[in-house]
């Protein structure tokens, strides 16, 4: 397990630079966290750091939010928060996202654990006492 800790917003780039030289050759990665962790926040900084030119901020009401790095590589943003049923995963086809190789960063895995790849890095983020956050990365 290795952590990552995030002082504060000034420092979320930086983080995010950490974050993406542990990358490796993982694609998927299942961020958990309470609301308002900064789950959002933290996809959006490691996007921005790949060089995508948009992020939006949530994929509030798409599931999945599809953006493109500098080199031209697909990543997808999911929120699965309100997802109800695993039906409606199956029925968007997430395995065409899960397996297709690109990046996939997940908002609320928690709601598709069933769902998610052998290989998934779980990423935790936890609000520090001073509102610093800590990544714990499995
Ligand atoms: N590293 C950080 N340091 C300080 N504030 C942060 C940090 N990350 C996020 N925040 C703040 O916390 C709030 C919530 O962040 P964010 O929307 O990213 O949370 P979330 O985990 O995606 O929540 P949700 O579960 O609702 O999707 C925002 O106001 C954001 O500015
Ligand atoms: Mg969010």
């Amino acid at each position: 397990m290795e952590s990552i800790k995030i002082d504060n917003l000034e420092s979320i780039h930086e983080a995010a630079r950490t974050f993406i030289d542990k990358m490796g050759d993982a694609t998927v990665f299942a961020f958990k966290g309470e609301m308002g962790a900064g789950k959002t926040t933290f996809i959006k900084a490691v996007c921005e750091e790949l060089g995508v030119g948009d992020v939006i901020n949530s994929p509030t009401f798409a599931i999945v939010n599809e953006y493109r790095s500098r080199s031209g590589e697909l990543i997808y943003h999911f929120d699965f928060y309100r997802i109800n049923k695993l039906e409606e995963v199956y029925d968007f086809g997430y395995e065409d996202y899960f397996y297709s190789g690109a990046l996939c960063l997940i908002e609320w895995p928690e709601k598709v654990t069933e769902l998610l790849p052998g290989d998934c890095v779980v990423v935790n983020i936890s609000v520090q006492s001073d509102g610093s956050r800590m990544l714990t990365i499995n």
